[in-house]
């Protein structure tokens, strides 16, 4: 893969995202790990893709599926080792591959060292300095320090017990009790994580995911907020707890390390809807790339799918930088659920696979969208792990069901993922005709469409260029095309829709006498 500076590698490049509990284990533990990902890098490379995100690997308790991290430069022995993570670079990279890993800068594990030396110091101690802890309100401090929620349910707020077993302050944590909050006001933090970066990027890793990257920076005085909807991933641009304007401070600092690393990535998990706040996370002295999530969030609808994208372009615009493009990650329902299930769904999910990408920039595939995975919404109660199911008091299931392990092989569960008996979340018995060995064998499946549709977005000429130029139809469709040539049209309306002129190069439904199906899209040149 060639890149330069005025074309980095990253701008047009498809990343495939890894949860690595789910995608394949290789020690029988019921759990995937790195040497199960390395065990399946010809999938990946026959795929079509140019890069792996892998989500967090590093040492966790696990209380947060690995988004509580206790030492950020090693890997939990659950995933393997660290010669594990180097082999899987060194293959992957020999493959053309490119790896960017997560890192977790809002908060850390309780079982991270700084926090059990910010317990054991004491009040007004160094140590605590590098969380938020405060004195509680009310009569002797019984009362958490302000009125804000965890986003995982319950209050944002933990009382401890001081060494010498009196109730104690109280510390913030955004998401699960066992997430703390870092403190970013404290130069440590960031020293820290500089040091993190470079571990990482000096063992030959190409960029990273950045977690709850609008989240890092806390408002002054820690008022109360004004609570809307608090439920998980409902986000709103007036919650105070996310977005405060000291966080550019802090990507800037970030920047200037990664800028060490001329070739490496950055992209922000950014949860922020305004295109001008949202935009400036993307200034050229900040993040590389920020997640927009408009996408994953649409329904099937047409005005709502180039709203979207309009958007989406809008936001990036401004700043010159590179948009992103994702239908589904690790915290939304996938999106052939999403869609409506079953048959419709997966039409749905395939038409809207090709508009993705078909547009400008970098395109994220969550793990199982290539296999038309739709998400498991009757997990038995007894499973769910997600720390959302007990915080809510039962009331959110959680992300567990688009979790759930791939299928890679034969006729029943757990279908080749582990040699266990049970893999880490039960697959459905009905995946048998999802699995990969199925799907690869048979030219209509989402598999060898995904692939069809990689091949031709990484040969085809005709998909360069910035920007989109919307083109007149039929209410109901949504119509676009490239600068060099790459019409895209999608039917999300009741009845089949005209095709304009030009060569179909792929369309996700047959083509009938010229006419595209209801629930498809064509790609035409
Ligand atoms: C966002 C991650 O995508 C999610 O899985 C995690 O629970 C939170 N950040 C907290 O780290």
């Amino acid at each position: 893969m060639t890149a330069t500076s005025e074309h980095p590698w990253w701008r047009e490049a498809v990343f495939y995202q890894v949860y690595p509990r789910s995608f394949a284990d290789s020690n029988g533990d019921g759990v995937g790990d790195l040497a199960g990902i390395r065990a399946h890098l010809d999938y990946l490379e026959d795929l079509g893709i140019q890069a792996i995100w892998l989500c967090p690997v590093m040492r966790s308790p696990m209380a947060d599926g690995g988004y509580d991290v206790s030492d950020p430069r090693s890997i939990d022995p659950l995933f393997g080792s660290l010669d594990d993570m180097d082999a899987l670079i060194a293959d992957a990279h020999a493959r053309g591959i490119r790896v960017i890993m997560d890192v977790v800068p809002n908060h850390t594990s309780i079982e991270h060292p700084w926090f059990g030396e910010a317990v054991a110091a004491g009040r007004g101690s160094r140590a605590r300095e590098r969380y938020i802890f405060r004195d509680g309100r009310g009569i002797h401090g019984s009362e958490p320090p302000n009125n804000w929620p965890s986003i995982f349910g319950g209050s944002a707020w933990t009382r401890i017990t001081e060494p010498d077993g009196s109730p104690g302050q109280w510390y913030l944590h955004l998401f699960a009790p066992e997430q703390p909050d870092l403190n970013w006001e404290n130069p440590e933090v960031f020293e820290d994580l500089a040091t993190t970066l470079r571990f990482w990027l000096d063992r030959g890793v190409d960029g990273f995911r950045i977690d709850v990257a609008h989240g890092l920076a806390k408002p002054e005085g820690l008022p109360d907020m004004t609570i809307t909807d608090n439920r998980l991933l409902a986000h709103n641009d007036a919650d105070i707890r996310f977005n405060d304007e000291g966080v550019h401070d802090i990507h800037r600092k970030i920047r200037k390390v990664i800028d060490e690393y001329p070739e490496a990535v950055t992209i922000g998990e950014v949860w922020v809807d305004d295109n001008a706040r949202f935009g400036r996370y993307l200034r050229a002295d900040e993040l590389h790339l920020a997640f927009n999530f408009r996408l994953a969030e649409t329904k099937f609808d047409a005005r709502a799918v180039r709203d979207a994208i309009e958007n989406s372009l809008l936001a990036v615009a401004e700043v010159g930088a590179t948009p992103t493009w994702t239908l589904s990650n690790h915290d939304v329902r996938r999106e052939v659920s999403r869609y409506g299930g079953g048959p419709v769904g997966e039409a749905r999910a395939r038409a809207m696979a090709m508009v993705e990408l078909a547009l400008p920039g970098a395109v994220f595939i969550y793990n199982g969208s290539e296999l038309g995975l739709p998400n498991v919404d009757d997990l038995p109660e007894d499973v769910l792990q997600d720390p959302a199911w007990e915080r809510s008091g039962h009331t959110e299931r959680g992300r567990d069901g688009c979790r759930v392990p791939l299928p890679w092989k034969a006729a029943t569960p757990p279908f080749g993922f582990t040699t266990a008996a049970r893999s880490w979340l039960p697959i459905p018995p009905d995946w048998a005709d999802r699995t990969v060995e199925r799907q690869r064998s048979d030219p209509s499946s989402m598999v060898s469409f995904y692939r069809a549709a990689l091949r031709l977005r990484a040969e085809r000429t005709e998909f360069g260029g910035a920007g989109v130029v919307w083109l007149p139809g039929p209410s109901g469709a949504v119509l676009f095309q490239r600068p060099r040539g790459l019409i895209c049209v999608l039917n999300a309306g009741p009845t089949p829709v005209e095709l304009p002129a030009g060569n179909v190069l792929l369309a996700s439904a047959p083509i009938v006498d010229g006419l595209l199906p209801t629930d498809s899209a064509a790609w035409l040149v």
